[in-house]
């Protein structure tokens, strides 16, 4: 592939606004994509607030934060992505959806163009059989919040080729990433062992063995994990942790993946976490949510 300029990415929520941010930062051309008008404009707000926040902090010079502005291009247009060198997808977490977005970006995008999927858990394979360029195709599973989160997680599907894999690695190290790589089961490496983690906390409060602060507690101060998982939960946002325990029980056929039912409850009752304002906890009070903005 000739150098790479222009990054196509297609879901303006936490993950798809946190991975267009690192690609203007890093002197890229992106073209930010969703179907939803206000989560566009939320999105560029967003971009906008961190980058100017990182002058502020003389992270960035201000030449750097004015060129990171100009760089991003926000549309509802699937036709926009047409110029991309390598689109990066962080839609809803439904190999259905996901699978027709590829289908439709296989046939606007470039023939040389790299078709990444930011997916927790869904097959790489199966989403790169939507498509007539499955070489091309593979899993750049970043973290949340992506600017801040030192992990890239790579998933090559069952065609993926060396070049896409070697491309999609050199893109994540520009970024200032670790790459980790995976074969491409359900959860992968990281949402295989976090996940069934979580909705063991779930069931450790379903079952009433513990208050949600004393089992957040109890994991941050007794195992060393920054967040509790029940909070972390919330900071992922309980819908997308609904769907990867679905991946991991269709994919593996085993009853320990199925999910607890007060996470399927909270899921149905719209308590998503932090991105609604409640989840297993209330955050209405709340005062400032995580930025994810603080460092490149
Ligand atoms: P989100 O719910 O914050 O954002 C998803 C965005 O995609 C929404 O703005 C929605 O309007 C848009 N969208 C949905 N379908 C679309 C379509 N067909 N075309 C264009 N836009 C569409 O979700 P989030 O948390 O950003 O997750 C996105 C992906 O990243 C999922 O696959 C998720 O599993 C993965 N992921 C999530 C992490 C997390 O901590 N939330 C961490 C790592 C990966």
């Amino acid at each position: 592939m000739a150098e790479m300029k222009t990054i196509g990415v297609v879901g303006g929520g936490q993950m798809g606004s946190g991975i267009a941010q690192l690609g203007v930062v890093h002197g890229f051309q992106v073209w930010l994509l969703d179907m939803d008008p206000q989560a566009l404009a939320r999105s560029a707000d967003y971009i906008a607030a961190s980058i100017r926040r990182l002058v502020s902090k003389r992270t960035l010079s201000q030449a750097e934060g004015d060129d990171a502005l100009r760089s991003l291009h926000c549309t509802s247009s699937l036709e926009e992505l047409r110029s991309s060198d390598f689109v990066i997808e962080a839609i809803v977490e439904s190999e259905d959806v996901k699978k027709k977005l590829f289908c439709d970006l296989d046939k606007i995008v470039k023939p040389s163009a790299i078709l990444a999927s930011n997916t927790s858990s869904i097959s790489i394979t199966r989403l790169a059989s939507s498509t007539t360029r499955p070489r091309q195709v593979i899993g750049m599973h970043f973290m949340n919040p992506p600017p801040l989160m030192k992990l890239v997680e790579i998933i090559r599907g069952a065609d993926t080729s060396d070049e896409t894999f070697t491309i999609t690695k050199t893109l994540a190290q520009r970024f200032g990433k670790t790459v980790i790589c995976s074969q491409d089961y359900s959860g992968f490496i990281v949402n295989r062992i976090l996940m069934p983690m979580i909705n063991e906390a779930f069931h450790t409060l379903y079952t009433g063995v513990a208050t949600k602060e004393d089992i957040d507690a109890g994991m941050k101060l007794g195992t060393n994990h920054p967040m509790g998982p029940l909070e972390l939960a919330d900071f992922i946002g309980l819908d997308v942790c609904l769907s990867i325990m679905r991946v991991l029980q269709a994919g593996f056929g085993d009853s320990k993946y199925g999910p607890c039912p007060l996470l399927v409850q909270y899921v149905d009752a719209g308590r998503l976490g932090r991105k609604r304002g409640i989840g297993v906890y209330d955050y209405s009070k709340v005062p400032e949510p995580i930025k994810p903005s603080a460092r490149l």
